[in-house]
């Protein structure tokens, strides 16, 4: 069984199918980080798009650890520039990993890195993944806004655990990820994306109530919290 660990915003350390995942790991700078970039011991990295609260130490963790970094094209290839080892992939793509399957689906939202000088990086399209590993289906919504072919996505997976993100002003708020819930039709889903900032500061328990109120597992993981799914 996969176990997963939250390590704030949308940073999880995914561990399963005889392998460790960090994704999204912006450590440095998260007010919310359950754990330091140096804390990190992975073999995979999944990017989901390039924006700097997603990118975060992603270099030094794959430096680090020697891990190969999973991203959309254009992402993987910027981070390729930068010395890292990279397998790429784009939307509706799957791939067969030592640890399970992968498949990264679409996410309406921006991907661009923000160098120190301000520079603006295209990164390609944003995704969110469906991972697969032990048998067990996470569907990482990456940054999204809400939409309707998340019922295909629901309808073509059967997925174990959804972490949707729930801050509202940059990706889905509480009432569309409720909606989000009902077409991906999880076995649990957890908020991701809330209160890192002040403009994204929401009420978790609220989404979890509304969830469970249309008959979905709903939970609040605070950061360095485990979900087995
Ligand atoms: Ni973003
Ligand atoms: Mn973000």
């Amino acid at each position: 069984m996969p176990t997963l660990t939250y390590l704030g915003h949308s940073a999880f350390l995914l561990e399963g199918g005889g392998t460790k995942m960090a994704i999204d790991p912006f450590l440095t700078g998260n007010p919310l980080a359950a754990k330091q970039a140096d804390e990190i011991e992975v073999e995979w990295i999944y990017l989901t798009h390039g924006h700097n609260d997603h990118f975060g130490d992603v270099l030094t963790i794959a430096k680090a650890n020697n891990a190969t970094i999973i991203a959309p094209f254009e992402l993987a290839t910027y981070c390729e520039s930068k010395g890292s080892q990279i397998h790429p992939m784009h939307i509706g793509g799957a791939h067969e990993f030592p640890f399970g399957r992968l498949k990264l689906t679409i996410a309406h939202h921006g991907s661009a890195f923000i160098e120190e000088n301000g520079t603006i990086v295209y990164c390609g399209n944003p995704s969110g993944g469906l991972i697969t590993m032990d048998g067990k289906t996470l569907y990482h919504a990456g940054d999204t806004a809400l939409f309707y072919d998340m019922k295909l996505i629901g309808e073509m997976n059967s997925i174990d655990l959804a972490a949707l993100p729930i801050g509202d002003n940059f990706t889905m708020g509480i009432d569309d990820a409720v909606m989000a819930t009902e077409y991906i039709k999880p076995g649990k889903v957890i908020p991701i994306h809330y209160n890192t900032f002040d403009v994204i500061k929401v009420n978790p328990s609220e989404f979890v109530e509304k969830v469970q109120a249309k008959g979905f597992a709903g939970q609040v993981v605070e950061p360095g919290g485990v979900v087995e799914y």
